[in-house]
C-alpha cells in the first residue's frame, strides 16, 4: 500500500508548519492527509495516502489523536477503526458530493427490493449507510472485494455508478445492481477532454480514477483502437502513485481531483504529469488550510463522534474493507 512521508520542501520549513509539528506532537497527534488536499497540508503531514492506505493506518497508528485532513467520511471512518482515539476533522463541514448521494432510508428502501443481496458500500459513504451494509470497499479493492462475494448471491453496489460499472466490467458480474451516484468533480472528467489531451499528446499514458465519467468510454475506447490500450489505466489514487513510480512513460495524463498531481510529481519528477481536466477540484478537500489546521490542532477541535451502536454495526463492513487487498490498483 503506497503512503508517503513528510515532503523535503520549502513548506515543510515554514513557520506555520513547525507550529503544527509542535502542537501535534504536544497533542500525541498522527496527522493523516489525502492525496487531494492542498500540497502544503500534504508536506506538513505525517501520511499522505488513498482511502485504503489511510485507514489502515488509523486503524493501527500508536498515536492517541488522528487529526484527519480530508472529508468527514474518512475521518468517520478513522473513528470507526479507533474507536478509543480522538480524531479531529480540521473543517467540519469537508462533506462529499458522492456519500451524500445516498441515505439510511434510502438504502433501507433498496435492501428490501433485494432481500437476499450482498450491500457493498463504497467508503465514501456516511457511518450510518456503512452500518446498513455487509462489506466495505475502497477504489483500491472494490474488485478484489465484489469478486470474492459467491456467485449466486445478488450484489447491490453503491452510491458510485462509474466505479460500479468498472467493477462489474472486471469481474463480468450480471447480478449486481448498482446506485447511481456520483461525485461532481470525477462526473465532470469527460471523455471528450480525455480523448482531446490523448490526441494531442499521443505517447502519453493514461492514469483515470474509475470515479471518473471518462472511465468506462475510456476502456471502449481502447478497444476501438482511439485510446492505446497499452498505456490506459484505471487506478485508485494509490495505485496511480505506485505506477508512476515505475512508468518508463515521459508525461501522463491524469484523470482524478488536481490534488493528486503534487504526490505523483514528487513520485517520479523525470516525468510530466498533466490533468485531463485543470479544473477538477474537490472544494470539500480544499477547506483543510494551513490556519485551519493550525487552529484545530491549537484548539482540539473539531472531534469526530460516531453513534456506538453504528459505529459497532458499521465496524464489521470496515474491518473487512482493511482485510482486503495488498495492492493499490483496481485495474488495469
Ligand atoms: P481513493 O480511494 O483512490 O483515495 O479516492 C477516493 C476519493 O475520491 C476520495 O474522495
Ligand atoms: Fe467526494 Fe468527489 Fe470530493 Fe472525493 S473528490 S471527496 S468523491 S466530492
Amino acid at each position: 500500500m503506497t503512503t508517503t512521508t513528510p515532503a523535503q520542501t520549502g513548506h515543510h520549513d515554514a513557520a506555520w508548519a513547525r507550529e503544527i509539528r509542535r502542537l501535534a506532537r504536544e497533542r500525541d497527534a498522527v496527522i493523516l492527509a489525502h492525496n487531494y488536499q492542498r500540497p502544503e497540508i500534504q508536506d506538513v503531514a505525517d501520511h499522505v495516502g488513498d482511502s485504503l492506505a489511510l485507514s489502515r493506518i488509523a486503524a493501527t497508528s500508536p498515536a492517541s489523536t488522528i487529526v484527519f485532513a480530508g472529508v468527514y467520511f474518512m475521518a468517520e471512518t478513522a473513528k470507526i477503526l479507533a474507536p478509543d482515539k480522538t480524531v479531529l476533522i480540521p473543517d467540519p463541514r469537508a462533506g462529499c458530493s458522492l456519500a451524500d448521494s445516498i441515505d439510511v432510508e434510502q438504502l433501507r428502501a433498496w435492501k428490501a427490493s433485494y432481500p437476499d443481496a450482498v450491500v457493498v458500500a463504497y467508503v465514501n459513504t456516511s457511518a450510518a449507510v456503512k452500518a446498513e451494509s455487509d462489506l466495505c470497499c475502497t477504489s483500491a479493492n472494490a474488485v478484489e472485494i465484489v469478486a470474492g462475494i459467491p456467485e449466486d448471491r445478488p450484489v447491490l453496489f453503491l452510491p458510485d455508478q462509474f466505479l460500479g460499472a468498472h467493477v462489474q466490467r472486471a469481474t463480468g458480474r450480471a447480478n449486481m445492481h448498482i446506485w447511481l451516484g456520483e461525485c461532481h468533480v470525477h462526473a465532470d472528467i469527460s471523455p471528450q477532454a480525455l480523448r482531446e489531451k490523448a490526441e494531442a499528446a499521443p505517447e502519453s499514458e493514461l492514469f483515470i480514477h474509475p470515479e471518473c465519467g471518462c472511465a468506462t468510454p475510456a476502456l471502449w475506447l481502447t478497444g476501438t483502437g482511439d485510446l492505446p490500450a497499452t498505456r490506459t489505466h484505471v487506478l485508485s489514487t494509490g495505485g496511480m502513485l505506485e505506477r508512476a513510480r515505475t512508468t518508463n512513460a515521459r508525461s501522463v495524463l491524469v484523470a482524478t481531483e488536481t490534488g493528486m498531481l503534487h504526490q505523483l510529481r514528487r513520485a517520479n519528477p523525470s516525468v510530466r504529469f498533466d490533468a485531463v481536466n485543470e479544473h477538477a477540484q474537490c472544494t470539500f478537500m480544499k477547506m483543510t488550510t494551513p490556519a485551519v489546521l493550525l487552529s484545530c490542532l491549537a484548539r482540539g477541535t473539531t472531534e469526530v463522534v460516531v453513534d456506538l451502536d453504528v459505529a459497532a454495526r458499521a465496524r464489521r463492513a470496515v474491518d473487512a474493507m482493511i482485510a482486503v487487498g495488498t495492492a493499490s490498483a483496481v485495474g488495469e
